[in-house]
């Protein structure tokens, strides 16, 4: 079979889209100050979507992207808080609703891995990426939920009470060894997030993941700085090329819209096709 190894250009997209599908509607986005996050907090804003950009390190690289989001014409603003202390969560969500009113989209999206084999994995790294990455998302779901339900639905901004939108990743299908607490948290979101959607959709509140692959992020740099790195990863992506931030970013977007109001309680893979057993294109 013959393997296609140009590297195909992305979509281009104009800097502010003329088509404002999220107009009027208040988004936060956790650990927006880098990769996916701020992938994810352009695509909103141009969307024309105003934007709590919240980081917990990293405060330059947050008010650059305040800067940058501002050249949409929507209200941003950057907020520092870990996602995995309740107390900060609750600080974050009352200034949200101090400087916008109310929320009407949250995507969970920080995360972090700490790799290790599970024999040498510590507690403190098992239980790291478990409170920032499964429970935090637990955590800003809850304030969200409480706020969607206490204000439904006004069909003028939005005929949805609320969206929430878990970044999870393809590793909640698909096992990874040497990531054992990594994979777990996102096995956790996936059932979290299904059944959070079965409670609140007669709320009229919708909740649904993104479960993105390899994504070209300060998170797996190793995965594809080196050109060997990058060759070995395209064994694992038949579509043959590395993700990009504005892949995410573009369908958080439109799953946040009303454009898809009938997508409840799903997990939207976009990787690539990692998650089709590459292996088995010539084998089995
Ligand atoms: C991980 C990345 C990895 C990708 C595909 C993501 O969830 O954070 O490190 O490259 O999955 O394996």
């Amino acid at each position: 079979m013959n393997e296609i190894t140009i590297n195909l250009p992305n979509v281009v997209m104009p800097i502010c889209s003329e088509v404002k599908m999220l107009k009027g509607q208040k988004a936060l986005v956790t650990g927006a100050n880098s990769g996916i996050g701020k992938g994810v907090v352009l695509e909103l804003a141009k969307a024309g979507a105003d934007v709590v950009i919240n980081y917990r390190g990293g405060e330059q690289a947050a008010l650059e992207l305040v800067e940058q989001v501002k050249k949409c014409g929507v209200n941003v603003f950057a907020f520092q808080a870990d996602v995995s202390n309740e107390n900060e969560v609750k600080a974050m969500f009352e200034k949200t609703f101090k400087e916008f009113g109310t929320i009407d989209i949250l995507v969970n999206n920080a995360g972090l891995q700490k790799d290790a084999p599970i024999d040498e994995m510590t507690l403190e790294q098992w239980n790291t990426v478990i409170n920032v990455n499964l429970t935090g998302q637990f955590l800003c779901a809850r304030e969200a939920v409480k706020e969607f339900k206490r204000r439904g639905v006004i069909a003028d901004i939005s005929c949805s009470a609320g969206k929430i939108i878990h970044i999870s990743s393809v590793h909640e299908v698909i096992p990874w060894a040497g990531h054992v607490n990594y994979a777990a948290s996102k096995g956790g979101v996936m059932l979290m997030m299904k059944s959070i959607a079965q409670e609140v959709a007669p709320f009229r509140i919708r909740v649904n993941s993104i479960s993105p692959g390899a994504i070209r992020t300060p998170i797996n740099t190793s995965a594809w700085e080196t050109k060997e790195a990058y060759d070995d990863l395209m064994k694992l992506i038949p579509y043959k090329r590395i993700g990009e931030v504005d892949d995410i970013g573009r369908a958080a977007a439109w799953l946040a819209s009303d454009y898809a109001d009938y997508i409840n309680g799903t997990s939207i893979y976009i990787d690539g096709g990692m998650t089709l057993y590459p292996g088995f294109a010539t084998g089995g």
